[in-house]
């Protein structure tokens, strides 16, 4: 197996009259936590949205293990192993942690209409387990004990850490997290970033779009940096952090 996950090579996207995204190329080793940063308005969510096959790239290649994803609809793409969160949390608020869990388990049950109709034992077993699946992840991701609440009724760092469990839950190679730590206390943030290191650690490639200079610097093996739609720099947190255009366009002097 390659040791390339994610390969996107001159995306192209734009809106009216803006480029949002111009020639942009990264490539994602397996294993790694990858980060994406830039000042707001850079194309860093767009990016996120072609890679999920919620924009359509207007040029370029993307490709997952070495399998286009362009022209892929978005739970095609959950099926071959991407999966990500919102930088505006999208929970089902109304359902309980664990419920909104087990909905994206969906895409791993056999049952069909017949089956959830008639419930046979067969497909309560499955519901069962699929129960037990959404707890563990609840867990994994520290909030098992809110598994019964619903989800608007969570902090805003819990709803964050479900979307990330409600990720998980289709498995997949490559997780995307849009900004994962916006609205996060510093408690909260290095609890998140004991997880993620330990997501990456279990064997989950991960994307990473995060203001948090310090906690992206300090937790991604790589990095791209996007500015007005454009790559300006890519190397480890140590290049990045040096180069000159990335400090004049994003991190200032003082995170040099
Ligand atoms: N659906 C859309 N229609 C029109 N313009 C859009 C659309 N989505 C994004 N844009 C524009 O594309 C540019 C890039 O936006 P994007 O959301 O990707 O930035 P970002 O890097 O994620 O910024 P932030 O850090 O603020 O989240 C912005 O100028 C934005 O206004
Ligand atoms: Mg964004």
């Amino acid at each position: 197996m390659s040791d390339v996950l994610l390969r996107a090579e001159k995306i192209g996207k734009v809106f009216g009259g803006l480029k949002a995204l111009h020639d942009v190329s990264l490539t994602i080793p397996r294993n790694c936590i990858y980060g994406l940063i830039g000042p707001n308005g850079a194309g860093k969510t767009t990016l996120f949205n072609v890679i999920t096959g919620l924009y359509k790239a207007d040029g370029g290649t993307l490709e997952l293990n070495g399998k286009s994803l362009i022209g892929c609809k978005p739970h095609t793409i959950v099926r071959c192993g991407v999966a990500r969160t919102f930088q505006n949390i999208r929970l089902f608020g109304h359902m309980t942690a664990q419920e909104n869990v087990m909905v994206a388990r969906h895409t791993h049950l056999k049952a069909g209409v017949f089956g959830a109709i008639f419930r046979p034992p067969a497909v309560r077993r499955e519901e069962a387990a699929c129960r037990a699946e959404a707890l563990r992840l609840l867990q994994y991701v520290g909030i098992g004990s809110q598994a019964n609440r619903v989800a608007r009724e969570l902090s805003y760092g819990d709803q964050r850490r479900l979307e990330i469990a409600r990720a998980l839950a289709t498995e997949p190679q490559l997780l995307a997290l849009d900004e994962p730590a916006a609205g996060m206390n510093p408690t909260e943030r290095e609890t998140l970033k004991n997880l993620l290191l330990q997501i990456r650690n279990d064997g989950t490639t991960l994307l990473l779009i995060e203001h948090d200079v310090k906690l992206v610097l300090g937790i991604c093996d790589q990095l791209s940096v996007l500015n007005f739609g454009q790559c300006i720099a890519q190397g480890t947190p140590e290049q990045v952090r040096r180069d000159p255009a990335v400090i004049s366009a994003y991190l200032g002097s003082s995170a040099a």
